[in-house]
């Protein structure tokens, strides 16, 4: 394997990286997905909001995000809500937070620290543009080996402890996030019972608001 390459994703590899999503999250229909227009609008609208991870010249690894206003007591039903209204992009330099849409990492590439480079690349981000945090949904990747014994709570109780390892929420509580809480029917995942947990990193340097 090569040095890989961090940078924004183009136009012309959209089509890989919804390879690369195919692969990392095979619960999801094409429709829950994004697609190749999907991704090239979102390379319009927000470039700065999308890393990628190459080897030589194979897309490895991605991660993608929008600004937006967040209320966490309040959030839209599902992730595709808070994404889209009326096939419309949600995405607003002036949002309170970045929300994380997706984060993945090709199998034969994991455990080499691309997840952490592309959530720091991300936080700089955040950083830059003074927003208050990084938000995302932890899928709870490992809830089905547990959920005839813990209910969720005391399932993400035993991520947090470090009691149980989770493939998903343990790479991201060791990159810094907090759970805020476990939700349901937010992120389309089956063996989970369609739970995930609503994550956050608070941004250390946020300066608060700028007076209008
Ligand atoms: C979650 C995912 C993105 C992690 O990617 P990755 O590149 O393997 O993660 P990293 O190598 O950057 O690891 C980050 C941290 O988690 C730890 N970690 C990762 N996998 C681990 C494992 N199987 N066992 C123990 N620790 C692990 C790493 O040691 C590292 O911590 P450290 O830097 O403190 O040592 C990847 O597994 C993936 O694509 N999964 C499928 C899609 C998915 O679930 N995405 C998230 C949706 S919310």
């Amino acid at each position: 394997m090569s040095e890989i390459i961090y940078t924004n994703l183009s136009r012309e590899r959209c089509a890989e990286v919804v390879d690369l999503l195919d692969i990392c999250f095979p619960h999801m229909t094409a429709d829950e997905q994004y697609s190749e227009e999907e991704l090239q609008e979102h390379v319009a609208y927000f470039p700065e909001g999308l890393v990628v991870a190459f080897d030589d010249k194979k897309v490895v690894g991605m991660g993608s995000g929008i600004f937006v206003d967040l209320d966490f007591d309040r959030l839209p039903p599902t992730e595709e809500d808070l994404l889209y209204t009326d096939d419309q992009p949600n995405h607003d330099y002036a949002g309170d937070y970045y929300y994380g849409s997706d984060m993945a990492v090709h199998p034969d590439y994991r455990g080499r620290g691309i997840a952490r480079e592309i959530y720091n690349r991300r936080k700089q981000l955040v950083i830059d543009f003074n927003k208050k945090g990084f938000a995302a949904a932890a899928v709870l990747r490992d809830f089905h080996k547990y959920k005839d014994q813990l209910d969720v709570h005391a399932y993400v109780g035993k991520v947090i402890a470090g009691d149980i390892f989770d493939p998903t929420l343990s790479v991201q509580l060791r990159n810094g996030f907090e759970v805020i809480r476990p939700i349901k029917d937010f992120f389309p995942h089956p063996p989970s019972d369609h739970w995930s947990a609503l994550i956050l990193w608070k941004n250390p340097h946020f300066q608060g608001e700028k007076p209008s």
